[in-house]
């Protein structure tokens, strides 16, 4: 399917015709199955797909970089599990190593070397405390991360002394970010972290090119991964990378606070854990020596809310059915429409990179006048569009995520309100 400007009206239609059918879901309601892609028009199968989330239709939801809807199926498992578990009082530890197993599964790595966190901020937290650094040790990441991305390490500035080297994201190729990295690099460099996608202007790092770099400099490579699962497939084995961080509430839709760290297998020693406690490992006498068990869950300590964990893997089943490669061209090909036109616009600056490879489903603009969180708070007001201002690294712009919810008729009131925004602010 090609999202051209013709089938974008189309799909308009569509979905107009749609919300008087009422296929539209109201909060509450059970949504139809899920057809096969290929036995319906492609836009009746994302109609279905949007029939899922119990998401509200106003204002219209383009904010998934910050948090991701859940679907129906997600919230009913929490729910039911919830239920079944507060029945007995039970808390369900023991399902567990099923979720870790559909959830390796789902990444492409194997179960011991996945962890479950609250989000990607905890287990980039893990990364940064974790690795043996001394005072004037260097970490390089890049000018565009995310608190959650950064802020574990400036702590670990304050804390340990060790020195952080920011590179400003190249924004025409893949091999240009490498470049940059190169040139940073000393003998006192420790850590490259890169996020897998920026929070910023949603530029993609090539993984496998960032991780060649590091291997062949013996430094460890973390990735913050919040942005990317869910949004763009993801192998964690073949990435390349030492660890890695995402958040299951954002592109995912897993429940609030889900997450997981990949740690490679090799390398699980490498990184002390901050915090342990029952599940960590086994103490048979209290004056003895804990023995960690051998797997990423050491990380993982004290009672948890299992039912959120098995509503992750309830979206990983859901994303699964739908495509991980479905999904990632339904969000990139609405935000390459959106790219293509909001640039039109006179006055209008688009921030994500043109290059194919750079990009994905999130598309930031600037306004020729107004500042970000101005068009943000217009948008949101006065067109019933809810986006999300760019702030950081004072880019003072807007940023528009398109997922499998969202639909060309959407994103053709995006680029009227950033046209009628221009004249009107
Ligand atoms: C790149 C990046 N890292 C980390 C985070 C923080 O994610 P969480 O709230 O799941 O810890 C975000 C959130 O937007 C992000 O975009």
């Amino acid at each position: 399917m090609s999202l051209d400007r013709r089938s974008f009206l189309q799909g308009l239609g569509a979905g107009a015709v749609a919300a008087l059918a009422g296929c539209t879901t109201a909060a509450g309601a059970r949504p139809a199955s899920l057809p096969d892609f290929g036995r319906v028009e492609p836009e009746a199968f994302w109609r279905a797909v949007r029939a899922q989330f119990p998401l509200r239709d106003d204002p219209v939801y383009l904010n998934t970089g910050g948090l991701g809807p859940a679907s129906r199926p997600v919230l009913d498992r929490v729910f039911a599990v919830t239920m079944e578990l507060q029945a007995g009082s039970e808390h369900g530890h023991d399902r567990f190593a099923a979720a870790r197993e559909a959830m390796a599964d789902f990444l492409g790595a194997t179960p011991d070397e996945l962890c479950f966190t609250r989000n990607a901020t905890e287990g980039n937290s893990i990364i940064a405390a974790g690795l043996d650094l001394r005072a004037g040790d260097e970490v390089i990441f890049e000018s565009h991360a995310h608190p959650g991305g950064s802020f574990p390490w400036a702590n670990q500035a304050r804390q340990r002394g060790i020195k952080v080297l920011l590179f400003e994201p190249d924004h025409e190729s893949p091999e240009g970010n490498v470049a940059r990295i190169r040139e940073l690099l000393s003998p006192r460099t420790k850590v490259i972290q890169v996020s897998h996608v920026t929070c910023t202007t949603g530029l993609v790092f090539d993984l496998p090119a960032v991780a060649a770099l590091a291997r062949e400099h013996g430094v460890w490579f973390h990735v913050d991964a919040a942005q990317s699962v869910g949004m763009i497939p993801v192998n964690l084995g073949a990435s390349g990378c030492d660890s890695f961080a995402f958040s299951g509430h954002k592109w995912l839709g897993g429940p609030h606070e889900t997450g997981m760290l990949y740690l490679r297998r090799d390398r699980l020693e490498a990184v002390a854990p901050t915090g342990i406690g029952a599940y960590s490992g086994e103490l048979p006498e209290l004056t003895g020596t804990i023995e960690l068990f051998a797997a990423a869950s050491r990380h993982e300590y004290g009672t948890r809310n299992v039912a959120q964990v098995l509503g992750l893997v309830e979206a990983a089943r859901l994303h699964t059915q739908i495509g991980p490669e479905r999904v990632a061209a339904r969000g990139r090909e609405l935000a390459g429409w959106l790219l293509t036109e909001l640039a039109r616009i006179e006055g209008i600056t688009v921030l994500t990179p043109q290059a194919d490879e750079l990009r994905a489903s999130m598309t930031t603009i600037r306004h020729p006048r107004a500042e970000g969180g101005r068009l943000f708070g217009y948008l949101w007001q006065e067109h019933g569009l809810r986006c999300r201002p760019v702030t950081e690294q004072g880019l003072n712009a807007l940023r528009i995520s398109t997922h499998i919810f969202n639909s060309p008729a959407e994103c053709e009131r995006v680029v009227a309100a950033v046209r009628a925004s221009v004249r009107d602010l």
